[in-house]
């Protein structure tokens, strides 16, 4: 089994940005998590973080020739992505969508997500845990099928 572990803008700086609220391990750190879960899991990871838009959208339709799923956090662009929200419709593998900070607890613009309804599911507001139980849920999915 081959996930996709898609990071969006800004989450590159993590570890020093704003810790209160995304919490002190770095994006390597999240990484290797994920990488020790999925040999336990059996499943291979592919990390890949972008702070741009149209590579964010190519790294899904890439994913559509390898990954069998992929788990996804959009950052500031969970906000207003109409691109990557039909580019979530159009791969037809599961997404999952992860947020560290409990985006409903924090400013209104941040409560509306444009790819929570083409997602498969989604945890929020777990800090890094976020992302191993949306990997974790995702790996048992497909091995339900
Ligand atoms: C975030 C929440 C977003 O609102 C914010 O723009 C981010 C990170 C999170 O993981 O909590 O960049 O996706």
């Amino acid at each position: 089994m081959k996930i996709l572990i898609l990071h969006g803008p800004n989450l590159n700086l993590l570890g020093t940005r704003e810790p209160e609220v995304y919490g002190s391990l770095t994006l390597d750190d999240i990484n290797n998590k994920l990488s020790d879960l999925g040999k336990e899991l059996g499943a291979e990871i592919k990390c890949v973080q972008s702070n741009h838009e149209g590579t964010l959208t190519d790294a899904l339709h890439d994913a559509r020739t390898w990954a069998n799923g992929v788990v996804f956090n959009p950052g500031g662009y969970t906000h207003t992505s109409i691109a990557l929200r039909d580019a979530i419709s159009a791969i037809q593998i599961p997404v999952v969508e992860v947020h560290l900070s409990n985006v409903y607890a924090r400013e209104e613009f941040r409560h509306v997500s444009m790819i929570s309804a083409v997602c498969k599911g989604k945890v929020v507001g777990l800090g890094w845990r976020s992302y191993i139980l949306g990997f974790r849920a995702l790996v048992e999915l497909l091995g339900d099928k």
